[in-house]
């Protein structure tokens, strides 16, 4: 029987179960195997199938059965999902901890989605090391922070706003939520649930890097033991330290690589716009109809994901009539697009991994922010790294096919333009440096370890 691999420390991961959530801390896994740790992902029973394939030396435990209760389907919708991942997932996460403290590798730390704080309950009653994961921007979690200190009646220890050193950001550049008039929807009061136990975490790690966000992350950690780990883009496509690492290797949706890729290999360097809004935003028909002239009139070379959902909100004839100019999938493999030399610009919803991938790999962007932390990310992009414009939208948050048009033209041609991708080459250089061997995020995975290690 081959001889089981000496591993230095086995730690536990338990991402929330979003596309947007499992990709950055996959991809964190993956480095740590890389530096000699046994990482087993704890998940759902249906992510456990879909990630098989791309598992690599990553041990997979189903924590929770959503197949048997419908998974998002099932009662309850999300919330009800959520309530029973929570109700399910304590036990099964408590069993396997308390299994494998018998094996050769017992659990040494619990990296936890910082979605799922009552996973930090469990680490701590089990006497174990407990890490949050935020896979959101440190910005965009400093303004939920002072959202949650202001519901608790508490100013802020400092004031969040304006964030030292960076332009001011503004109401309308808050997470969505902050800008909400009056009532508090339940979504806010889960998301500021992440703050519940957050000061009895051991590391509180985010999928940034020191350079991208120094302001915040100073003032962050103030408060809190702040790791930034990241760009958590895989590592084929920054430092490529990471054996066997080919893409984050999961996805929820079956993308159409093959159709993407021909289609984008016949285009020239920089002729192309590339469209998608992430897992979770969906274009209403009216942003939808504006989106389809702009890029009709823009009469660039465009890829447009558009999702199931929004089909039916696309144009009568759009297809047909622009099918020389435009591919539109429900689905792409976006690394590889994004790392395609025919993508001139992305015009993004600014989800957090998207942002970070387009700086990553020096693609400039048209930020359409749609709601939570896409506001500050596409501030961020404008404002801070200069990588990118917003289009100017009217009190209904619509943004016209003229501002769209204005956007994407400001983005790949002129001087702007050429500013912006000065710009976005540096950021992409700076993002590898940051994982590269004796980079900051390369420096504080050392730490973490190398603490774990002498446990
Ligand atoms: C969600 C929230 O919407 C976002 O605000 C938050 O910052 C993160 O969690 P999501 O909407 O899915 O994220 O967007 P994003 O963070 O950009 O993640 C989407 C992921 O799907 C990216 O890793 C992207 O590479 C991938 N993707 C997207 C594809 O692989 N193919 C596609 O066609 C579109």
């Amino acid at each position: 029987m081959e001889e089981e691999k000496a591993y230095g420390a086995h730690v536990m991961v338990l991402p929330f179960h979003g596309q947007g959530h499992i990709n950055p801390m996959l991809q964190f896994s993956k480095r740590l195997v890389s530096k000699g740790l046994k990482v087993t992902v704890t998940t759902t029973l249906s992510n456990t199938k879909t990630m098989q394939a791309g598992a690599g030396s990553i041990s997979l435990e189903p924590i929770y059965d959503d197949c048997s209760e419908g998974g998002l389907g099932g009662p309850g919708g999300f919330k009800g999902f959520i309530e029973r991942f929570e109700a399910s997932g304590s036990r099964g996460l408590i069993e396997l901890i308390e299994k494998l403290e018998s094996s050769n590798y017992p659990v040494k730390c619990l990296v936890y989605d910082a979605n799922l704080p009552w996973a930090l309950d469990i680490a701590k009653r089990l006497g174990l090391p407990g890490a949050a994961f935020f896979t959101q921007s440190c910005a965009a979690i400093a303004s939920y922070y002072s959202m949650h200190q202001e519901m608790l009646g508490e100013s802020p220890r400092e004031p969040a706003f304006p964030m030292p050193g960076l332009p001011p950001l503004g109401l309308p550049n808050l997470p969505s939520l902050g800008s909400a008039s009056g009532q508090c929807p339940p979504i806010v009061r889960y998301i500021l649930n992440q703050f519940s136990n957050i000061e009895k975490a051991d590391w509180v790690l985010f999928n940034s890097f020191d350079k991208l966000e120094y302001e915040v992350v100073k003032w962050m950690g103030k408060l809190w033991p702040v790791k930034t780990i990241g760009p958590t883009v895989p590592s084929v496509y920054l430092d490529n330290r990471v054996e066997g690492d080919k893409g984050y290797g999961f996805s929820l949706y079956k993308p159409d690589s093959d159709a993407c890729m021909k289609w984008l290999n016949t285009k020239e360097t920089g002729s192309v716009v590339y469209v998608s809004f992430g897992s979770a935003a969906s274009l209403n028909a009216e942003q939808m109809e504006e989106m389809a002239w702009a890029l009709k009139q823009n009469n660039s070379n465009f890829l447009w994901v558009v999702k199931t959902s929004e089909k039916n909100n696309l144009p009568s004839k759009f297809l047909e009539e622009m099918s020389d100019k435009g591919l539109v999938v429900t689905w792409c493999p976006q690394l590889e697009v994004l790392a395609h030399h025919a993508v001139g610009c992305f015009i993004t919803h600014c989800g957090w991994n998207s942002t970070v991938e387009a700086l990553s790999f020096g693609v400039p962007m048209v930020g359409m922010p749609q709601f939570l932390d896409q506001m500050t990310n596409a501030h961020f992009v404008e404002k801070v790294c200069g990588v990118g414009v917003k289009p100017r939208v009217d009190e209904k948050g619509l943004a016209s096919r003229e501002e769209i048009d204005r956007c994407i033209k400001e983005v790949m041609q002129g001087e702007k333009g050429e500013e912006i991708k000065r710009n976005a080459t540096m950021w992409k250089e700076l993002a590898k440096e940051a994982v590269n061997e004796g980079g900051s995020s390369d420096k504080y995975i050392d730490e973490i370890i190398d603490r774990l290690m002498s446990a």
